[in-house]
């Protein structure tokens, strides 16, 4: 992902998502030198984007967002099996993520892939009435090829 793309990760990630990232959001996290893709269909048009940071031996995936015409096609997993790949290969030994208690789809994608419940952070995110908490988890990258046989 560079500046360029961030009209196009926008208009998915508004069009995903209830409380989408900001433009600021996407700038400030290429400018801190996070790592961020966009993925493209044949006619190379963008269908998802992740986002990851590395803090000292842990890679924490920021974002994960496919295009709603496109999802349940398993877009979403090969994005994260490409993260999880990624993160292993710059020598993440453990890969976090924060999720939204509602958001079942994202937790079953996340849990099929291995991710396990690590704790409850709450009222973490803004929500349509009150706040939401957040479902920490997390990866062992040491662990993972027990979980990729699939
Ligand atoms: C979460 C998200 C990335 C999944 O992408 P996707 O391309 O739809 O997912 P896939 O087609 O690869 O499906 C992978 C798994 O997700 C889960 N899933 C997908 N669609 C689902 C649905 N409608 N209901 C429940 N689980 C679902 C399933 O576990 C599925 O595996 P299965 O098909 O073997 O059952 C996508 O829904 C999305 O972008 N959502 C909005 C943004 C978001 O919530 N990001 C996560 C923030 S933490």
């Amino acid at each position: 992902m560079t500046q360029q793309d961030i009209a196009e990760v926008l208009a998915i990630e508004k069009s995903a998502t209830s409380f989408p990232w900001s433009a600021k959001n996407f700038k400030d996290s290429l400018k801190a030198g996070h790592q961020a893709w966009v993925f493209s269909d044949k006619s190379n048009e963008t269908i998802a984007f992740a986002l990851v940071q590395k803090v000292v031996d842990e890679a924490h995936l920021l974002n994960i967002c496919v295009k709603p015409s496109v999802q349940g096609q398993g877009f979403g997993r090969k994005v994260l099996n490409y993260v999880v790949d990624f993160s292993r290969s710059i020598s993440a030994v453990l890969m976090v993520l924060e999720v939204r208690s509602s958001n079942k789809r994202a937790q079953q994608l996340y849990l099929q892939a291995g991710f396990n419940e690590m704790s409850v952070r709450k009222a973490y995110y803004p929500a349509k009435v009150g706040r939401e908490d957040a479902i920490l988890m997390g990866l062992d990258l040491g662990l993972i090829s027990l979980f990729t046989e699939k």
